[in-house]
């Protein structure tokens, strides 16, 4: 009898459990903002109202109590900080997003943030019990072995020589000039609409994406008696302006024969890894484990990953500049029953999903496929094997695949003797990923802040626009007083 119903209860063991979301990474993108023409760029109302809904999207999906695929152990109404790691860009625009999206995510927490102190007296923090979460922008490195650096900001490409120097050769390639010179006359059509901020010379499409940024802000802003000339400005016109500028913006952020050009996406792909892996390597049941992550970027990092991941391949449509608010989420699933210690990676999948514009009930992000595989749900190793195709992590690999040898890369900052040298003198934009880890740069943490500062302060693709001086240095110095927000 007894062997009878253990035979019957077997095959139903592995069923019980359905799939656990044990944690994710979510990479977004601001919210409507002013036009990158005049500064200060700020994020406006609606931008504000666009990085909530779909924060308030992520809470329904990943966080309440009833979500649907809720993280495994996640707090649901009171924010645990070690839970959760949100970072962005030194940038106005990206931080405000952020923290708006984290009020979406865990909104005030009302009588649930409420203390009794020793005197019996209770007491709720102020803005009915609003809920602090750091929006960091730079990760602290802490010690030891390269460790810190595996989420090293080295972020949107700017101060990697050899990026740099690829991005401003899109404006040498064939497919740049024959584009250049076949929209003059579009460009030079639409100055009545915009002659007082682009002057003739610069109505071309080498300014592609400002003066579609130009236009696109004012379409949503200006009343039409405001915009001179709007009859000009047909629904095909406004089209063609976007397309030219995704066009554009993809030719600078990614090119499949200098992968190089794409660091961005490099340097994002492994701190997604990196990520995962955290909550992956903790227990199961561990409240305190980093669960969810978070990072908001600039549309050209979108595009840098899009492009190294294969994502075009999926869908044309990733050749496109995402919408405001846009956001991709890696999530790790898993249909094992939960251990008591870390779930065995082999037991693990991750999934790819993106929305474009602001994830809600009516545009829930939708799984695609990567690297040029037809399965939205791939095995962890696979997955990590394919993002280790690309992934940049570590301070010494990026130094290498850079170019770079003075600064962070300088042999005394990344710890190396200088005796070999003339092997590094032939980098040539491949990457030599096993000697990174073994180096283990040791670097002050005072250098490495001030110089990912000054990273960050250059600004990413913009920066390569802006100069078609290939030489990094010069860029570098000519970019440190370009203002940050004209990358996102
Ligand atoms: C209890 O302590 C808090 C903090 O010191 C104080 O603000 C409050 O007035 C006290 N309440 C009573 C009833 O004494
Ligand atoms: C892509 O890179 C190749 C090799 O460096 C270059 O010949 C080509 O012009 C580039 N294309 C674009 C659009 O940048
Ligand atoms: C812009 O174009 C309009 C209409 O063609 C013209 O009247 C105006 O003088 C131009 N403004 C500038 C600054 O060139
Ligand atoms: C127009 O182009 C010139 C030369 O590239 C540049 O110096 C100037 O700042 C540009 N003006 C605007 C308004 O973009
Ligand atoms: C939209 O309005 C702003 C001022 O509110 C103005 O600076 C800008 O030129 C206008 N846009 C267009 C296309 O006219
Ligand atoms: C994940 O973390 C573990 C423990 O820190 C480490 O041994 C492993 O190599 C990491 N895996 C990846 C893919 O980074
Ligand atoms: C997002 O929408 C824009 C249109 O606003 C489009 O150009 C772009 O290709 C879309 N991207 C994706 C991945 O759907
Ligand atoms: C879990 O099982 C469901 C139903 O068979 C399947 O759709 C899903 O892809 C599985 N998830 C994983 C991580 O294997």
């Amino acid at each position: 009898m007894q062997l009878v119903s253990l035979l019957v209860l077997a095959p139903s063991l592995p069923l019980a459990a359905a799939e656990t979301v044990l944690g994710a990474f979510i990479f977004h993108r601001h919210g409507d903002r002013t036009t990158k023409s005049y500064t200060p760029v700020t994020l406006t109302p609606l931008g504000a109202e666009q990085v909530f809904t779909s924060g308030s999207w992520y809470r329904d999906n990943y966080i309440s109590a009833d979500a649907p695929s809720r993280i495994n152990g996640v707090s649901s109404d009171l924010a645990v900080l070690s839970q959760l790691s949100i970072t962005s860009s030194i940038d106005n625009v990206l931080q405000n997003s952020a923290q708006v999206f984290l009020q979406g995510l865990y909104p005030p927490a009302g009588n649930l943030a409420t203390q009794k102190l020793a005197n019996g007296s209770s007491i709720n923090s102020p803005l009915n019990g609003y809920q602090y979460i750091p929006v960091n922008a730079v990760t602290s490195p802490t010690s030891g072995k390269g460790a810190e650096e595996t989420n090293g900001w080295l972020q949107a490409g700017s101060g990697c020589t050899k990026a740099i120097a690829s991005s401003n050769s899109y404006f040498q390639s064939a497919e740049y000039l024959a584009t250049l010179d076949s929209t003059q006359e579009f460009y030079q059509s639409l100055l009545p609409v915009y002659n007082a901020t682009f002057p003739s010379p610069n109505a071309t499409f080498k300014n592609a994406y400002t003066i579609y940024d130009f236009v696109h802000v004012s379409t949503i802003h200006n009343t039409t008696s405001t915009i001179p000339s709007h009859d000009l400005l047909t629904p095909s016109t406004l089209h063609q302006l976007q397309t030219l500028a995704d066009a554009h913006e993809f030719g600078l952020a990614y090119n499949a024969s200098s992968p190089i050009r794409a660091i961005a996406g490099s340097v994002l792909a492994a701190q997604i890894v990196s990520a995962l892996n955290t909550t992956l390597s903790a227990p199961a049941g561990k409240k305190s484990a980093q669960k969810l992550t978070t990072q908001f970027g600039a549309y050209g990092t979108f595009m840098a990953f899009f492009g190294l991941a294969g994502a075009p391949a999926a869908s044309p449509d990733f050749y496109g500049v995402v919408d405001y608010a846009s956001s991709f989420v890696f999530e790790l699933v898993t249909n094992a029953s939960l251990p008591a210690g870390a779930v065995d990676t082999a037991d693990v999948s991750v999934r790819f999903l993106f929305t474009n514009g602001s994830a809600s009930a009516t545009n829930v992000p939708k799984a695609y496929p990567l690297f040029g595989r037809a399965e939205t749900t791939l095995r962890w190793d696979v997955f990590v094997e394919e993002m280790d195709k690309f992934a940049i992590g570590t301070t010494a690999v990026w130094c290498q695949a850079c170019g770079n040898t003075d600064g962070i890369c300088s042999p005394a900052s990344l710890g190396v003797a200088t005796a070999d040298d003339g092997g590094d003198g032939a980098a040539d934009g491949g990457v030599s990923r096993p000697v990174a880890g073994v180096i283990g740069a040791v670097v002050a943490i005072a250098v490495i802040l001030a110089v990912q500062g000054l990273i960050m302060l250059i600004g990413g693709l913009r920066l390569a626009k802006k100069e078609t001086v290939a030489l990094a240095k010069k860029a570098s110095h000519d970019g440190v007083s370009v203002s940050t927000e004209g990358r996102v």
